[in-house]
Parts: structure tokens; sequence; C-alpha cells
């Protein structure tokens, strides 16, 4: 059910059965499958996504092509594409599915028609915007004041805390990822950080085992971060 799945987004959860039926007659299903791009920076861009199941990725490419910055990563109940919805200009970057994902779109005529009628909804979406936004300085502040190895030990002590798993041996990152993407979420080459996750592993203070990091010494990473 449509209605159920704009529950399940955060944005919504206080919504009365009419404020979601009404959101319901004008919001639309789409799919996307793992990898599937599902828009381009710079595209123009008339609709809001909230994702209801699945996860996505925010990408910068670069001018050149190949390299590519990872803005960050969206999970389920998360939403997109706010920024070209409500200032009308071009995609802020691209947005590609990391898993395969379903989202509801909401169009921008329907979108602000429903603010006004429900102003409480803007400040959660303010709340929202606040947050990326010293997201964003933060990591402004890391490229500055941090070294890679310490922007990767600050990036892997993140993911440890939202997608991490403990066991006995350490704290594992449920979150398959290449050296590649860890690189761009750190904003290094790929080279560089190669490099420092060995150190790291010589260390003893991590482990890789097939795309998946073990933390086993998170106290040494938190040291690198000062
Ligand atoms: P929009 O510009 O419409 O399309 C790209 C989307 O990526 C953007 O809206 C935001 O939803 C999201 N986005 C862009 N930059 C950031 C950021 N720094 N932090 C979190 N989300 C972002």
């Amino acid at each position: 059910m449509l209605s159920q799945s704009l529950r399940r987004v955060p944005l919504f959860s206080s919504l009365s059965d009419e404020q979601i039926a009404a959101l319901n007659a004008v919001a639309q299903r789409r799919s996307f499958r793992r990898g599937e791009v599902i828009f381009h920076k710079g595209d123009a861009g008339p609709t809001l996504f909230m994702i209801t199941q699945g996860q996505v990725k925010i990408v910068l490419p670069s001018d050149g092509g190949g390299e590519e910055a990872l803005l960050g990563v969206m999970d389920t109940g998360d939403f997109f594409g706010e920024l070209s919805l409500i200032d009308e200009q071009p995609r802020s970057a691209t947005i590609v599915a990391s898993e395969d994902t379903d989202t509801l779109v909401l169009h921008r005529v329907d979108f602000l028609e429903f603010l006004s009628a429900n102003p409480e909804l803007a400040i959660v979406v303010m709340r929202v915007l606040c947050r990326r936004l010293r997201e964003a300085d933060e990591f402004i502040e890391d490229a500055i004041f941090l070294d890679v190895p310490g922007r990767l030990a600050k990036k892997l002590l993140e993911l440890a805390e939202t997608y991490g798993r403990d066991t006995p041996y350490g704290t594992v990152i449920g979150l398959r990822m290449t050296q590649q993407e860890l690189a761009a979420m750190v904003g290094a080459t790929r080279e560089s950080v190669n490099k420092h996750l060995r150190a790291y592993r010589a260390r003893g203070i991590i482990e890789i085992d097939r795309q998946r990091i073990i933390i086993y010494k998170p106290e040494e990473l938190q040291r690198r971060i000062y």
C-alpha cells in the first residue's frame, strides 16, 4: 500500500490519516535497480524523492569524468531532491541507487501545496536542511584541518557508529564498499586510502575481509583524529 510506504518516511510519520490520503493521491512510486542513476547533476529537478526501501549515494562527478566525490549515503526513510524542488536550480549532485531501491516521488506543485496546508512540515524539512549544512561544514573543516589518515580514521568510526555490529573480535562495519568508494567519502585518492588502510592493518587497528572492515582498536583511530 502506498499509504503504508508514506508512513515509513519520518517526514510524514506524524500526519493524520486524512493528510496521508491527500499525499497518497499525488505521490507516485518509482523503483530503481542497484547501480541505476536516478538523476544527474545539472538535470532539471521538479521532483522530491522519498526512499521507502533501499539506499542511494550522492555523488559529485569530476569535470573530466573518472574520479568522483561521494557526499553521502541515504537510506530508507530519507528524502532527496529537495534543493532543486525548492530553489528551481539544476540538480546539485548525481544520485545513484546503491541497492535496489523503491521511492515515492512528489512533484513541486503538489509538495509546495502540501507544505502550505501543513506548515509544521516545513520545520521538519528545515531541520533536515540544517543538519545537512552542518555536515557539509564539517566536511570542509576536515578537508582543511585533517590529513588523509585522520579523515580515514574519522570516517571509519562514523561508519562503525551507523552500520557497525559488535562481535567478540571487533566492530564489523556492515557495509560492502570498495576502496574507491571509501576514498571518495574522505576526499582522497584510492592509492592513498589503500596505503593508510594497510598501515592501520599492519598495526592491528583494523582488519579487511572481502570488502568489509573490522575495527579492533577504535581508540587508536580516535587518537588519530586530534
Ligand atoms: P538536489 O540538488 O535537487 O539533487 C541532488 C540532491 O542531493 C540534493 O537535492 C539533496 O537532496 C542531496 N544533497 C546534495 N548535497 C548534499 C549534501 N552535502 N548533503 C546531503 N545531501 C545532499
